[in-house]
């Protein structure tokens, strides 16, 4: 019998996974036990909630928040507010061309209202803001159509927005590159500044998109301490252990080796050392996906190139990395 990895953290955090309708279907076994938090890799953004203006589909995330209820499980809410997945109409009049400001604010305050409304008290946190955050030294915001047509206070106004539909959920603003020291200080600014004014933002999603060498463990040491001195709670939102580094970009594997498996191991001991020494912040980890055999890396960013970023592989076995990780618990 294989022990539960939600039973070994649970004095510590939850243990996540991004779900999508098919590996609902897949890997429910492996997810009922070893989980008990889901979030939706898809179903949950913009495009697919809201295709047309006014115009809702909610079954595949009803089915999600139907599984998690009926499996004990808790729901991420992911995501409100994105530069990606979003619909063109959303910035856009009939005519085509962009909306003003006022329009794009009220469009936006009905998507969050009706979504953060319908799940109220099921949702025990939304990623409100997701990468809002440039990568490029001597900007703080990305650009985008938010940015464009509203200001720098959509990020402000989503948030408000989403208290007042459901006071109860905790409230993140999310990023990758989260360890970076160069943009975890722009994550620190712009969550710092949100506090001063009273926005009410409850935590820090790190998506931890990491691989076998970075970022090191000092540097995500650092964001976490930097993130935990602003009172924010913390969450691993979409942790992932990729085989190859970014700019990898070889195709001709098709296992991973023991090498790689071996760090992997490693890796993720370190990982979860950490985030059992900072338990006091951290009380969620989710990873983006759940066993070897599904993983959104096995198209990007090398298309057709299959990953294997998890503590299960493509049969839903244990790898060396979850006994690792079962075993510091
Ligand atoms: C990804 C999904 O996994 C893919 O299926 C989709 O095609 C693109 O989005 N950061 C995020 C997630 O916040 O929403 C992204 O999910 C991965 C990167």
């Amino acid at each position: 019998d294989i022990p539960k990895l939600q039973e070994a953290f649970k004095q510590h955090f939850r243990i996540g996974a991004a779900v999508n309708p098919i590996t609902l279907n897949t890997q429910s076994e492996l997810l009922k036990h070893h989980f008990n938090s889901v979030t939706a890799e898809n179903e949950m953004k913009f495009e697919r909630l809201q295709p047309v203006e006014g115009t809702y589909t909610f079954t595949a995330a009803d089915r999600l928040v139907d599984f998690a209820a009926a499996n004990g499980m808790g729901v991420r809410g992911h995501t409100l507010v994105w530069h990606n997945q979003t619909p063109q109409w959303m910035f856009e009049n009939r005519e085509g061309s962009a909306v003003d400001r006022e329009t794009l604010l009220a469009r936006m305050q009905a998507h969050i209202e009706t979504v953060v409304s319908r799940y109220k008290g099921m949702i025990y946190a939304w990623d409100v803001v997701n990468e809002a955050i440039s990568d490029n030294s001597g900007e703080l915001l990305r650009p985008s159509k938010w940015l464009d047509i509203v200001g720098e206070d959509f990020i402000a106004k989503a948030f408000e927005f989403a208290h007042a539909a459901d006071p109860k959920a905790l409230l993140f603003y999310n990023d990758y590159n989260e360890s970076v020291p160069e943009k975890r200080e722009k994550i620190y600014e712009l969550v710092r500044s949100l506090k001063e004014k009273g926005v009410p933002i409850h935590g820090v999603g790190l998506q931890a998109h990491w691989n076998l060498e970075h970022p090191s463990v000092d540097d995500i040491r650092e964001a976490i301490e930097r993130y935990a001195s602003l009172g924010m709670k913390l969450h691993i939102t979409e942790l992932d252990v990729s085989v190859f580094q970014f700019e990898d970009r070889r195709t001709d594997l098709t296992e991973p080796t023991d090498e790689m498996l071996a760090r992997q191991a490693e890796r993720y001991r370190q990982f979860f050392q950490l985030f059992k020494e900072y338990s006091e912040h951290i009380d969620s980890v989710t990873f983006w996906g759940a066993a070897d055999d599904y993983t959104w890396l096995d198209h990007f960013p090398v298309r057709g190139r299959k990953n294997w970023p998890f503590l299960f592989d493509g049969n839903h076995r244990p790898k060396q990395s979850l006994w690792d990780v079962i075993d510091l618990a």
